[in-house]
């Protein structure tokens, strides 16, 4: 008898450690489909906005090909929570509000939604 209420208790906390870990990883997003081929990890913000920096920017800034959500604020391109000191955001609205250095350079610009994803990815950090 008592050892059917140990097994119980472990088994209890069996499923409470795979029901954490499952919480850990909540709001954590794998695509392995990115369109660089990379993988990519990082919140479904983050995801979302690598889509749009890899299609439309890695051809020219291909260091930033491996970099995290966290490299970008290590790098100063991206200040968290404020897009408009980030200049990772401030550089690809270029002409629309008269920024120098209208990004991606002699390409035209990103659309609204675009532009949209990546202010959400930062300031959701
Ligand atoms: C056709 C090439 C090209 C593309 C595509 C391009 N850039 Fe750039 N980018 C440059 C060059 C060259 C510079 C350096 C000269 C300057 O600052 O204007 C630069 C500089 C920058 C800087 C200044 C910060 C720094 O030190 O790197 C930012 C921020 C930036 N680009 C963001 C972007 C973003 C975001 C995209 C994609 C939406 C993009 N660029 C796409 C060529 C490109």
């Amino acid at each position: 008898m008592k050892i059917v209420i140990q097994s119980n208790k472990m088994f209890k906390l069996f499923c409470l450690s795979i029901l954490s870990l499952l919480i850990v990883n909540c709001g954590k997003v794998k695509n392995s489909s990115s369109s660089d081929g990379g993988s990519v990890v990082g919140t479904a913000e983050f995801v979302s906005a690598r889509e749009i920096i890899a299609s439309k920017c890695l051809s020219c800034h291909s260091a930033w090909s491996s970099y995290s959500s966290d490299d970008y604020v290590k790098k100063g391109l991206v200040f968290k929570g404020s897009p408009a000191n980030s200049s990772l955001y401030t550089r690809i609205r270029g002409n629309d509000v008269g920024v120098a250095g209208d990004m991606p350079t002699g390409q035209p610009n990103l659309s609204l939604t675009e532009i949209k994803e990546i202010k959400a990815w930062i300031s959701s950090l």
